[in-house]
């Protein structure tokens, strides 16, 4: 691969993926690129502009607080922040990096925003709507400042090569968890506000 510059925590991030079909990583983004994006989750782009989010795609789309409760907001790159700017800078440098190490062939990704209030988590499902595997890898970065054990919010990971069949992992401010679409998981329920940017590297 000689177009692109050699990045250790993307190759880093690429081989934990290859090995165990997902990956987790604490480094990619600094804390003050974490902080700028809740700054921007929570103060400019306002709790207030979220909206409840559906769950299945544009044929067959509702609106289910038995299943998922969290609220979303959009982020799209023609009014994007000085923050968002980096983060999309990078997520699109990481998809290069993706497309020409394994020919992923990623042609374009989605983001937004989401919010998980107290008593509010997203049931067990997969990020491929039926019938349409567009979406290849799920990303999350989470943002809140200060998760601890107990707030719950946890990721599921349904892994049958796992032992009893699930990873857990823990929200903290800063991780990033990378996994195939179609991987069933689930988020628990959170105890505490959980804020985090959530997306999809696609192939359509
Ligand atoms: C999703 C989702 C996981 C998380 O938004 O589809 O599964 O940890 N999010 O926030
Ligand atoms: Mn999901």
């Amino acid at each position: 691969m000689d177009a692109l510059p050699y990045d250790p925590l993307f190759e880093e991030l690429i081989n934990d993926y290859l090995e165990k079909g997902f990956a987790v990583s604490n480094k990619l983004f600094n804390k003050l690129e974490i902080d700028g994006l809740r700054e921007l989750a929570l103060k400019e782009r306002s709790e207030e502009n979220f909206r409840l989010a559906g769950v299945g795609d544009k044929f067959n789309f509702q609106k289910e607080r038995s299943i998922r409760s969290d609220k979303i907001l959009w982020l799209y790159r023609a009014d994007a922040h000085d923050s968002e700017k980096i983060f999309f800078e990078k997520i699109d440098r990481f998809i290069q990096y993706l497309n020409l190490s394994c020919y992923a062939g990623i042609l374009r990704s989605e983001f937004h925003y989401a919010i998980y209030d107290p008593g509010t988590f997203y049931e067990r499902h997969s990020d491929q709507f039926k019938g349409d595997d567009s979406r290849r890898f799920s990303m999350v970065l989470y943002l809140t400042e200060d998760w601890n054990k107990g707030d719950g919010g946890e990721l599921t990971l349904y892994m049958a090569a796992s032992a009893n069949g699930k990873v857990l992992i823990e929200p903290m401010s800063g991780r990033l968890v990378f996994f195939d679409s179609s991987i069933e998981h689930e988020v628990l329920l959170s105890k505490a506000q959980r804020i985090s940017l959530t997306g999809w590297m696609r192939r359509r």
